[in-house]
């Protein structure tokens, strides 16, 4: 079973983010937790559409802190939150064509670009405020 490990090594130093990331981290291992303990459709499909809401908030946060920088770079950033925002939706959506545990790979595969997202771009636009402060 996927259990995810949140690590220091991903604060970004936004405490309203890294408090959002967390509970990003938390949702998705309800959504591994469940799965492993049901193993019921219905329940999954809960807790990622969970999962899929607060991802969808935490976005939009993100983006009116990063808002007073560089307008090239907002775009570029939501670009990408709304590509990450796309492939979340397919897996949710194509759950059902799937076996769970397909599903539940997918999804650990998504976390891990998340993580990738939250390491490399969030941190880098989180610098360009301290920069421009
Ligand atoms: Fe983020
Ligand atoms: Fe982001």
């Amino acid at each position: 079973m996927y259990t995810l490990q949140w690590d220091d090594a991903y604060v970004i130093g936004q405490p309203l983010i890294d408090q959002q990331h967390q509970m990003l981290f938390q949702l998705a291992n309800r959504v591994f937790h469940i799965s492993q303990e049901h193993n019921q459709r219905h329940a999954l499909q809960e807790v990622f559409a969970a999962l899929f809401d607060y991802t969808e908030r935490h976005f939009h946060d993100e983006e009116e802190v990063w808002q007073s920088l560089e307008a090239t770079l907002c775009r570029q950033h939501r670009e990408r939150h709304r590509q990450l925002k796309q492939s979340l939706e397919a897996i949710w959506s194509e759950d059902s064509i799937f076996a769970i545990a397909e599903t539940l790979n997918r999804l650990y595969d998504w976390m891990q670009e998340l993580v990738d997202h939250i390491t490399q771009f969030d941190r880098f636009m989180n610098q360009q405020i301290a920069v421009n402060s």
